[in-house]
């Protein structure tokens, strides 16, 4: 990095240099290129928030920081936290099921409460609740023998924690500038849970949340960064860091336009809670699987919520989405895994994916569409259609080609009745070469 000498630069200059240097990760792209690829071909992650919030099915820690319920009343629930019926191994058959190719579990929520036998203190599911057990690492076993890729959760913030300046959304205990001694005391206990959690599971993915609270300075990002992968160099790590993470996590909502991120994941719950409520609102196996190919179609990858029970059992609605999400991909999962983010909205109009040489197009077509489906500007010679997971070949028109004009023709696809998929077909055009779009203007000028 060339070094700036900041006398000599106007300061309408400095005031964009430090926006745009605020708003851009402080990663080299370019350096973790090579570790990203797996993420990049995987699409699919599964989140699980564990954690005692089950036990009354309270919003996770949130809760009690925003006042719905005491936090003596929260704490309650590290009694009724059992784990009676865990089975990491049928957890782990259900997400490979499901497709996913990584899974990614709390070890911490901002409550505190962590989910294995940590040294740094004593409030763990093994020492403070009837489970008296470790949740992590039989479930990282079970998924590395399936080849899943393995990820913490892990909450910065820890209401809980005595040294942690935060506590109820209205009162906070201290604050840091007045208080460096103890912020410090803090943030050798946060650091050391990470040193400790990375040499005793090594996950291949770390998942930060929570940095909101405190800047990349106070929390140290850099360093946490380096304590992480001065051990596991491989390691990946999400965007919670204020700046020092590789990749980026929208959360909840789709973004409307396509992320400018080299690598995102859209994390989501199944229904509108990320931990085991009382909450029927269930996504359908259509609404998740729309919404995925939304996010794969875009670049990115989707990191799909369940929130177990205090039991370690998962909710009946959660285990048929991750069965039907599964079946989907079995059968279209040519059109999704392994490959790159598909062509601009205006070519067409829903999600569209690429083969990584870029000679083959996927066209998702939502809900039971039959009739005639168009494709704009595409330059290249269809050699074939057909819809995936059917052997059904499609016939094409090609509309409007003028034989000595550079601009190309309308596809019209027909997709008959009865080769439609119960909830997203996807259509395989192989290419002559790899993809050549046009957009030009029309007409002779291009
Ligand atoms: C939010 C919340 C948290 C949840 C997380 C998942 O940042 O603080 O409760 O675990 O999102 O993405």
């Amino acid at each position: 990095m060339p070094t700036i000498d900041k006398k000599r630069v106007p300061v309408f200059l400095l005031l964009l240099m430090t926006l745009l240097g605020r708003a851009q990760s402080k990663i080299d792209a370019a350096s973790i290129r090579p570790k990203m690829q797996w993420f990049a071909d995987a699409k699919l992650g599964i989140f699980i928030h564990a954690g005692i919030y089950s036990v009354k099915g309270v919003d996770e820690s949130w809760s009690f920081h925003n006042g719905k319920i005491s936090y003596d009343d929260y704490m309650q629930q590290l009694k009724g936290f059992t784990l009676a019926k865990y089975d990491p191994a049928y957890w782990a058959e259900l997400i490979s099921e499901s497709g996913a190719r990584y899974a990614v579990i709390t070890t911490k929520h901002h409550d505190g409460v962590s989910m294995y036998d940590t040294r740094q203190n004593d409030l763990s599911i093994v020492k403070a609740t009837p489970a008296k057990r470790d949740m992590i690492r039989p479930f990282y076993e079970e998924l590395r023998k399936r080849n899943i890729k393995t990820g913490a959760y892990y909450s910065l913030i820890d209401w809980s924690h005595p040294d942690y300046p935060g506590f109820l959304k209205d009162s906070s205990r201290y604050q840091v500038k007045y208080d460096y001694n103890r912020w410090n005391r803090f943030r050798n206990f946060f650091q050391s849970q990470i040193q400790e959690i990375n040499s005793l599971f090594k996950p291949d993915l770390w998942w930060f949340d929570g940095d909101w609270e405190h800047s990349a300075e106070e929390w140290e990002s850099q360093k946490v960064r380096n304590i992480i992968l001065s051990v596991n160099p491989n390691a990946i790590i999400n965007g919670r860091l204020q700046g020092y993470g590789d990749y980026e996590t929208p959360e909840q909502n789709f973004p409307v336009s396509k992320p400018q991120y080299n690598w995102w994941e859209l994390c989501m719950t199944t229904n509108d809670n990320w931990g085991f409520h009382n909450d029927e609102n269930w996504k359908t196996p259509y609404e998740v699987i729309s919404i995925f190919v939304d996010a794969v179609s875009n670049g990115g990858n989707l990191l799909l919520d369940m929130g177990p029970k205090e039991d370690g059992t998962i909710p009946e609605p959660q285990v048929q989405v991750l069965k039907e999400l599964g079946k989907w991909n079995r059968k279209n999962g040519e059109a999704i895994f392994n490959t790159i983010a598909g062509i601009p909205k205006g070519h067409f109009y829903g999600a569209t994916t690429l083969s990584k040489d870029s000679t083959t197009l996927f066209l998702f077509l939502q809900g039971k569409i039959s009739g005639d489906v168009t494709l704009k500007g595409l330059k290249n010679r269809i050699e074939e259609i057909s819809v995936l997971g059917n052997n059904t070949r499609l016939s094409h028109k090609i509309v409007g080609k003028i034989s000595w004009s550079p601009v190309p023709g309308l596809v019209y696809i027909h997709v008959p009745e009865g080769v439609q998929d119960p909830y997203v077909t996807v259509l395989k055009l192989k290419l002559d070469k790899p993809i050549q779009l046009y957009s030009g203007k029309g007409g002779l000028s291009e």
